[in-house]
């Protein structure tokens, strides 16, 4: 298949374009390379013949025409978005911009050109999405596909507004689509502003570990790798019209996942004295933090046969490795425009645009 996949130079899409590849599947990557993209992520299949990048914007649609009429996918897999909480609190413009107009602005470029192309079943245009739409979970249940949406954020509000547009598109349209909405991802090549590279460099620089609240959120941890995985499966095997949740059954508090990096890193790279976890601090928790998020992932398990193949703990060994292995790529997004800052903690300007508020230090945040 050729797969148009956009924000493909980001944490998650590089990770699909890299098993899309390996799998024998042509791909276009689409991506505006804003400051969360990294062309090196993908370096390793650059070269490929049948690979392509596209620097466009998925609120461009002429730059989309141009680009469906120039490749013909069959597939538009659709990474592309603002995607980190934090900021969507100080500069919720630009999630609205991207995630829902961009949103809107992409499924009609491939309306158009699926209808140009007489409207085959085959097509498919595959949503991803967060289980951040579902809201804040308490101590008990899981979030299912049929659970009602409820965002809390800018950033959730802007990709639940985005998924509903994704199916009306479906029900008034008939465009074959099919989403999935996953739990939070960790693994090689994470944005250096988010929790876990946030904890894993800032502890090998000595500096605190903050930890918002008391840190007792827990969220429902997913290997990209694995989701790469199962985004590929439900593309290619997804019923049109469904959504799937895609969780790796992983939950963790917040505390005690950086506890777990912490030994990890210990027993890697000791310190002469103590250890990594004397450096935790609490700080201020972000405005709205939703307590608890988790999958069920029953279905995908049940219709598509996917389970997760690494553990919590395999998976964040690898990862501290990654980081411990590839200082250089770290190294160049710190000097990146808001990464090292606390983020989120009052809205006072558009962190795209300006400069931002709050403590001048790394904070913990999915
Ligand atoms: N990271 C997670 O834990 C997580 C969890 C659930 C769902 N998701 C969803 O998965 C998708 C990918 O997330 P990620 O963590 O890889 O994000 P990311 O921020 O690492 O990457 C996003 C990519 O999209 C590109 N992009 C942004 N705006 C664009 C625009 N207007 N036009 C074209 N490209 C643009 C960026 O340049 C970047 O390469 C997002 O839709 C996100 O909502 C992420």
């Amino acid at each position: 298949m050729k797969l148009l996949i956009t924000g493909g130079a980001g944490f998650i899409g590089s990770a699909v374009v890299r098993q899309a590849i390996a799998a024998g599947h042509a791909v276009v990557n689409l991506d505006a390379l804003t400051y969360a993209a990294c062309l090196d992520n993908v370096a390793s299949v650059a070269d490929h013949p049948e690979y392509a990048f596209e620097h466009a914007d998925i609120r461009d649609r002429a730059a989309l025409d141009r680009i469906f009429a120039r490749h013909a996918p069959d597939a538009v897999m659709h990474l592309a978005a603002e995607s980190h909480v934090d900021r969507s609190i100080d500069g919720p413009g630009a999630f609205v911009e991207t995630n829902v107009t961009g949103t809107y602005t992409l499924l009609e470029a491939a309306r158009g050109y699926w209808t140009e192309a007489g409207r085959p079943a085959h097509f498919r245009f595959h949503h991803i999405s967060t289980d951040e739409v579902f809201g804040s979970l308490g101590p008990e249940g899981r979030f299912t596909e049929d659970t009602p949406y409820d965002p809390r954020s800018p950033y959730s509000a802007s990709k639940a507004a985005s998924d509903h547009l994704v199916r009306a598109w479906f029900h008034t349209y008939g465009l074959p689509v099919v989403l999935s909405n996953c739990s939070n991802n960790y693994g090689p090549h994470h944005f250096p502003e988010k929790l876990i590279p946030v904890i894993i460099l800032g502890a090998l620089a000595g500096r605190p570990l903050p930890i918002y609240g008391d840190g007792s959120n827990v969220r429902d941890w997913l290997y990209v790798e694995d989701h790469a995985e199962a985004l590929l499966l439900v593309l290619s095997r997804g019923a049109p019209g469904e959504s799937y949740n895609i969780g790796g059954e992983n939950e963790r508090s917040n505390l005690e996942l950086v506890r777990t990096l912490c030994a990890i890193l210990d027993a890697k790279r000791p310190k002469p004295s103590g250890s990594y976890a004397d450096q935790i601090t609490f700080v201020a928790d972000r405005p709205g933090h939703d307590a608890r998020y988790a999958i069920d992932p029953a279905r995908i398990a049940r219709e598509l046969g996917w389970r997760p193949s690494v553990t919590l703990d395999e998976g964040l060994e690898r990862t501290v490795q990654w980081y411990l292995d590839n200082e250089a790529w770290w190294r160049a997004l710190q000097s990146r425009q808001g990464v090292g800052t606390r983020l989120g903690v009052g809205a006072v300007s558009d962190p795209h645009r300006g400069t931002v508020s709050g403590a001048n230090r790394r904070s913990p945040e999915e």
